[in-house]
């Protein structure tokens, strides 16, 4: 039973509008001029080499770039017609809907899976029933492919769980909040092939309701699982990382129009 949760769609694919956005670390501009437009129901990748900005710039996507002190960004980002950065936009609210997973898999270590999966919505100060919960619990795990292997044990902590199967919990907590967008940096990079696989076929079932953002180092992954790929270059050490170009991921990894894609792509650098 997928309960009412997933009936209900509280949350819907958005796409994002990027505007002239620059990103500082204090007096340091990390990623200059970026425009782009991310669309929803779609998989995005990010590639380019170390240091040119991607983190960077997935975290001004949902505001955690300026949880850094001194960090700052300059331009717009627009999801449905709201600028994130708007003066009145609540930074709480933007990452309520604009979710994030990291590189490494982070379940709270003393949670429970169960807990785990509701740590975001309790989070958020919502109250809500136990059926409700337990609901949420089966929905969202359900959505990471991961509730077949966890249902006898909800309440084994986090922690118990195989590398994968822990990133696949931390994505199920980032859907149960019922984010629009997910946001995914390098999110296969600590795990097995197996594992990745795992991530890059839920990716793939994702997409149908959400809008995805994932920086990736890997060329195979992005040709498998993106269809839009953003390739960033920085001219070298403290320059500023910029989008060198963007286009449908067949397109970027048949015939970019940029040399130093082709040549990122190909493997001559990076
Ligand atoms: N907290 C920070 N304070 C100051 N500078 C930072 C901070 N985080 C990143 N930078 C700098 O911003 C630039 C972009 O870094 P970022 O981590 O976004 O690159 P990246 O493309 O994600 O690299 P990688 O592929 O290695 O993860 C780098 O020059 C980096 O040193
Ligand atoms: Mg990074």
């Amino acid at each position: 039973m997928l309960g009412a949760a997933k009936k209900e769609r509280l949350h819907m694919s958005k796409r994002i509008e990027v505007n002239d956005l620059n990103v500082y670390y204090g007096d340091f501009l990390a990623v200059e001029d970026v425009s782009m437009t991310i669309e929803a129901r779609s998989v995005t990748a990010l590639i380019g080499p170390s240091g040119c900005g991607k983190s960077t710039f997935l975290r001004t996507l949902n505001r955690m770039h300026e949880v850094i002190p001194g960090a700052r960004v300059q331009g717009k980002a627009v999801m449905d017609g709201q600028n994130l950065y708007a003066d009145d936009v609540d930074p709480v609210e933007v990452r309520r809907q604009v979710g994030m997973v990291f590189q490494r898999p982070n379940p709270f270590p003393t949670m429970s899976i169960a807990e785990n999966v509701l740590a975001g919505v309790k989070l958020n100060n919502k109250r809500i029933s136990k059926s409700d919960a337990n609901d949420l619990v089966e929905s969202s795990l359900q959505a990471a492919n991961l509730w077949n292997e966890v249902k006898d044990r909800l309440a084994r902590p986090g922690s118990s769980l195989s590398g994968g199967q822990q990133q696949r919990l931390c994505i199920a907590r980032a859907i149960a909040v019922r984010p629009d967008v997910l946001l995914m940096d390098e999110p296969c990079s600590a795990l097995d092939p197996i594992s990745t696989l795992a991530i890059e076929d839920l990716m793939s079932e994702l997409k149908n309701d959400y809008t995805i953002v994932v920086v990736t180092h890997n060329m195979q992954q992005a040709a498998r699982v993106s269809d839009r790929t953003a390739f960033f270059n920085i001219a070298g050490t403290g320059k500023p990382g910029r989008l060198i170009e963007m286009d449908d991921t067949s397109t970027m990894f048949s015939s970019p129009s940029q040399q130093a894609t082709e040549d990122y792509i190909s493997g001559r650098f990076g």
